[in-house]
């Protein structure tokens, strides 16, 4: 191999790394033209984690709320200290996202709104342990959480984002959906169908002012890993590195809003682990090889 092959070689590399893994900006416009429109962000699973990081910085962006989740009490709390810090407006809705009633009483609501711009579908949970020896009823509940409710409230507000030309819709998926450890069957499989169906509803929207986002996090500080699901079970010990805090996950994801990466992992060793899950000769040793451990 001569000098000259190795350079470029190298140079193709890095610049074909650097293609893959930048972050452009994003494109979504923060306030609509006419800036006395209100502007309303909705956002599901607010009472934690994530999704309270989501309330926190859409309300330093100026954005009024609704929040929703089951526990009333906590989403109250943060109403009042957001209202009290930012000024912004902020309703609460206790609901329960995987029972059919609550999922089409907060569908009749967005469908009322008139200045709804972004909605973030973030409620999840996480369970351990096969499917065989899982509790039906707690798995039906992820799926329909997953899977119905995000689908439901993203098609109740597409009608009023896309004859406003203006609006956000971020699905709060997971590097699982790339995975296919044991143990963990249908949180990837609710995972890869809210990255999927973000993409390929981008792709509906092009031209439309409606960008879509799946945020694809891996391991983030929050209280998914301490809630009842995982009581049983002691938390497996990964590395600090491995983790990040909520406050850059959303910081990263409201920056890429609109950048042309619809399928968004934030955090470099999250990116270059997810181009390498989808490759399938690398993905399907890694995961029966790894299988073996978990
Ligand atoms: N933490 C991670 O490592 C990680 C990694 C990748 C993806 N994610 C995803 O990020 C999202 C947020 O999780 P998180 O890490 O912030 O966990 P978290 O701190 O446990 O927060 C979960 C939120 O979802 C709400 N929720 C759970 N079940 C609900 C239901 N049936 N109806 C309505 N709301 C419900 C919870 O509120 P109530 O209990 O008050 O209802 C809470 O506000 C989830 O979709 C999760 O899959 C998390």
């Amino acid at each position: 191999m001569n000098k000259r092959f190795l350079f470029t070689f190298f140079a193709t590399s890095v610049l074909a790394a650097w293609a893959l893994l930048r972050t452009p900006p994003g494109r979504f416009v923060w306030r609509p033209r006419d800036p006395n429109a209100p502007c309303v962000a909705l956002i599901t699973g607010a009472s934690a984690g994530i999704g309270a990081e989501y309330a926190r910085q859409l309300a330093a962006r100026g954005f009024d709320l609704v929040l929703v989740a089951r526990r009333g009490d906590r989403l109250q709390e943060l109403a009042q200290s957001l209202t009290q810090t930012y000024g912004v407006n902020v309703e609460v809705i206790a609901a329960d996202l995987s029972q059919e009633a609550d999922v089409a009483r907060l569908e009749e609501h967005i469908r009322a709104m008139d200045n709804l711009a972004i909605l973030v579908n973030n409620a999840g949970f996480g369970t351990i342990g096969r499917l065989v020896n899982s509790d039906p009823v707690r798995q039906q509940e992820m799926v329909y959480l997953h899977v119905m409710a995000p689908m439901r409230l993203t098609q109740a507000a597409l009608p009023g984002m896309t004859a406003r030309k203006h609006g956000a819709i971020i699905n709060v998926s997971s590097v699982a959906g790339y995975v296919r450890l044991r143990g963990n069957v249908n949180y990837a499989a609710t995972k890869a169908y809210l990255t999927a169906f973000s993409e390929t509803l981008q792709n509906e929207l092009l031209g439309s002012g409606v960008y879509v986002q799946a945020l694809c996090p891996g391991f983030t500080r929050t209280e998914f890993h301490f809630t009842p699901d995982f009581a049983k079970h002691k938390p497996k010990p990964y590395p600090e590195f491995m983790w990040m805090s909520a406050e850059d996950v959303v910081r990263q994801s409201l920056d890429a809003l609109g950048n042309g990466q619809v399928a968004f992992v934030p955090g470099l060793l999250y990116r270059v682990l997810v181009l390498m899950l989808r490759i399938p000769v690398i993905s399907d040793t890694a995961m029966r090889v790894a299988s073996l451990w978990f």
